[in-house]
């Protein structure tokens, strides 16, 4: 086995832990936008807070040697005054010494969306207060955890909680204002930024990424209309993380039209400058599927996302920049998610061209219904979705793209977000309403044969090549 190559799964902490108000855990957005609204929440989730060391023993008996997981912010620091809560402390050296005794490799997400509600109640990610806060909260757990942790991770996914918070309104705080969309987002990659320079400035062992969720762009067609509308949506869907983080520029191009309707003067040169010279030693790219385009027509801004699971209900389009489109000979999942491994390959290579910096695939798989009272989930579908999608990583290796590592989405089923626990996408099957119990399905004895072949030919490659 390449012991170089990471092989294993990811959660997150709101999807995952439940004890949403134990030992001193404080509210985040998360709960008390789902309790208001009476929606569905993950007060229990997948009660990993109670199981985590059955979960991380079966990550390794599952022959993986890495587990991405993120730190709650609400159950780390107290209130506005930074008090750190050595509850919470303690349960993540559980889980990292853990880790440690399955010898599986930690890989950790400063921020998983959920921000505390006593920051959310001061603006949140509009206030720039947030970002120092953020700051502060990422010192924490480099003091704490650096000497067992190796990858850090500062933001999982700016653009999928910036764009749904602030923009669709889907996600909390449910707004749907362009402005305030263009705060949150500087803020976030600032917050970022900061964050590495604390990295940096504190000499920690390790290297720290960003996490994004990467839809690369297709053209329906090779026109002069469509490559524009190509760079709208690359701006919109990918540029202003990937650049921001990695080259340490927002998208030029980007700002410039911004700025024709909208204010930008929150941009000030001295947080451009730290955004400048804290980049990122490696990004992480989630991918579950790509952004077709063609150009716009008509007609305002639509945005609908499909969270019931009933095909067909999703619409992108931006007015006057892009309209997203469907590919008639794709298959799409239940909730209107494209499978399209290619994308994967084509995606991996283009960010490697971009940025040359080490790239990990923080999250990939596939979210369906499934039937967990069965002795074994035979979930062929995830299987054959992760075959070809990990192929597609290799075929990019095999292109010299420097990728680190590979991390199914999820470890376990768990609470995804607005579609409830129905949508899973576990390698281990959660009975939620019978006492939590963990079961494999068809997938994980896959990974697990998977990870011990290809781990041979990862091997087998860099052999020929030296
Ligand atoms: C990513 C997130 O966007 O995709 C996860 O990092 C999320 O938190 C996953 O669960 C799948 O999305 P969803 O909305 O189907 O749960």
């Amino acid at each position: 086995m390449d012991k170089n190559f990471l092989w294993g799964g990811a959660t997150a902490s709101y999807q995952c832990e439940g004890a949403w108000d134990i030992d001193d855990k404080q509210p985040s957005m998360w709960d008390c936008y789902l309790h208001e609204n009476n929606l569905e929440n993950g007060d229990v989730a997948s009660d990993y807070y109670h199981r985590y060391e059955e979960d991380i023993r079966m990550m390794a008996e599952g022959g993986q040697n890495t587990y991405r997981f993120s730190l709650s912010w609400p159950r780390i620091i107290k209130d506005k005054e930074g008090t750190v809560n050595l509850k919470g402390i303690d349960f993540y050296h559980r889980i990292l010494d853990t880790c440690k005794k399955y010898g599986i490799e930690p890989f950790v997400t400063i921020y998983h969306w959920d921000l505390p509600q006593y920051w959310e109640l001061e603006g949140g990610w509009l206030n720039k207060e947030t970002c120092y806060a953020f700051e502060q909260f990422a010192k924490v757990c480099f003091e704490h955890f650096g000497d067992k942790v190796s990858y850090w991770t500062t933001f999982n996914e700016p653009k999928w909680f910036i764009v749904n918070g602030y923009f669709i309104g889907n996600y909390p705080p449910g707004l749907q204002d362009v402005q305030k969309t263009m705060y949150g987002a500087y803020h976030v990659m600032y917050a970022s930024a900061l964050a590495v320079r604390a990295f940096r400035v504190g000499n920690y062992q390790g290297e720290i990424g960003i996490v994004h969720s990467y839809t690369p762009v297709n053209g329906v067609d090779n026109t002069i209309e469509t490559k524009i509308a190509m760079r709208y949506a690359d701006n919109y869907c990918n540029n202003w993380i990937l650049d921001t983080a990695a080259l340490g520029e927002f998208p030029i191009d980007l700002i410039a039209r911004l700025s024709e309707k909208y204010d930008v003067s929150f941009m000030k040169a001295e947080d451009l400058a730290v955004i400048k010279n804290y980049t990122v030693d490696f990004i992480g790219l989630n991918y579950y599927a790509r952004t077709l385009v063609k150009p716009y027509t008509e007609g305002e801004t639509q945005l609908v996302f499909n969270h019931s699971g009933k095909k067909g209900q999703s619409k992108v389009i931006i007015k006057d920049w892009f309209e997203q489109v469907k590919d008639p000979n794709s298959e799409y999942t239940a909730w209107d998610t494209e499978i399209y491994p290619k994308g994967l390959q084509d995606g991996l290579i283009e960010a490697w061209e971009r940025y040359e910096l080490p790239i990990f695939v923080t999250e990939n798989g596939v979210g369906v219904r499934e039937d967990v009272t069965v002795d074994c989930v035979q979930d062929d579908y995830r299987i054959e979705f992760m075959n070809d999608h990990i192929n597609a990583i290799m075929n990019a290796m095999d292109k010299g793209v420097d990728i680190r590592g590979y991390y199914a989405w999820a470890s376990f089923d768990l609470y995804s977000w607005k579609n409830g626990v129905e949508k899973r996408y576990g390698l281990v099957a959660v009975d939620f309403g019978n006492e939590q119990i963990r079961k494999p399905k068809a997938s994980y004895y896959w990974f697990k044969e998977m990870i011990e072949s290809n781990a041979k030919i990862i091997k087998r490659r860099k052999f020929e090549k030296e």
